[in-house]
């Protein structure tokens, strides 16, 4: 049983350690494909694995046509819109995800582009404090909760909005549970992005909505990019000088934004909040065990397809 890690960003090498010992301990082979640059790669490598864990990277049509033996692909992390599901499926593939594990990295990066953007991005001059302000958190899941946990430490007042998510789960972590979305962006000082990026999200975080929020709002992004409209938000930070936009997820205007809105602007030059030791061994090694679990006990649990 050969199964291919193929991370174009790599784990900590000691995650690798771990999912080695996972797999070795099962019996299986390893083959690590780190850093590539050209699909051409991923293509050759995924030929005779039987099994495939990444991180964002891309699987589609392509890759499963190549990839002859493939009858699992684990996206170790939460997010799968990086998986052609419905390819996955005619392929016979199973997708699944490794939900939870990478969450507190990405929530402690949240808020610590909150203190960069009240520190003006650590100019020198003065700015203000997180405690006291109100906290929206858009989607109350993994990260969601995990930022609200942190947030209430820095003592803000936590809101926050989720279609799927009842209220009594938000009233139980002392959240304050919002209705709608535009309900969240009036009420709150920074808003943070915890939606995944589907046909429903994509472009929904928009001029109109971005716009209720209170002078001097903050929009903190460590979701996925194809959640924003682009042309909106740039076009509503130019009406508002008061506005800041933090993310985590380089915009596809990336250069339009830090030419426009120096000083109420930040993008991280890579996508860095699950990049941490912790995260890499928690989602690499669940991912490495759902396999083996899997391969020979048919465990289907975290399946997405
Ligand atoms: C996720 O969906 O788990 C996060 O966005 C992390 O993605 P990454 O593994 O590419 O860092």
């Amino acid at each position: 049983m050969k199964v291919l890690v193929a991370t174009e960003k790599p784990f900590a090498k000691v995650a690798v350690d771990g999912i080695r010992e996972v797999l070795e301990g099962a019996g299986y082979e390893l083959a690590l494909l780190e850093k590539y640059t050209d699909k051409a790669q991923l293509l050759e490598a995924v030929a005779d694995a039987d099994a495939l864990i990444i991180r964002s990277d891309q699987v589609d049509a392509e890759v499963l046509d190549a990839a002859k033996a493939l009858k699992i692909v684990v996206r170790a992390g939460a997010g799968y819109d990086n998986i052609d599901l419905e390819a996955a499926t005619a392929h016979k593939v199973v997708a699944m995800n490794t939900p939870g594990q990478n969450s507190n990295a990405v929530a402690e990066l949240a808020l610590g582009l909150m203190v960069y953007a009240v520190r003006n991005l650590y100019n020198g001059t003065s700015g203000t404090e997180l405690k006291g302000k109100k906290l929206g958190i858009h989607a109350f899941g993994n990260v969601g909760r995990n930022v609200a946990r942190i947030a209430q430490g820095f003592g803000m007042d936590v809101y926050a909005y989720d279609a799927y998510c009842p209220d009594e789960a938000m009233i139980a972590a002392n959240v304050k549970p919002v209705h709608s979305a535009e309900e969240l962006y009036k009420t709150c000082d920074i808003v943070s992005l915890h939606i995944p990026a589907t046909a429903e999200t994509k472009n929904s975080i928009n001029h109109d909505l971005v716009g209720l929020m209170p002078k001097g709002g903050i929009l903190v992004n460590t979701a996925r990019k194809e959640v924003i409209d682009e042309d909106g938000l740039i076009a509503l930070m130019q009406e508002r000088a008061d506005l800041k936009y933090m993310t985590d997820i380089m915009p596809v205007a990336d250069a339009k934004f830090r030419t426009l809105f120096e000083g109420r602007y930040f993008a991280t030059p890579k996508k860095m909040g699950a990049q941490t030791a912790e995260a890499n061994i928690n989602a690499g090694i669940a991912a490495a065990k759902q396999i083996v679990d899997f391969i020979q006990n048919g465990n289907t649990r975290f399946q997405v397809n």
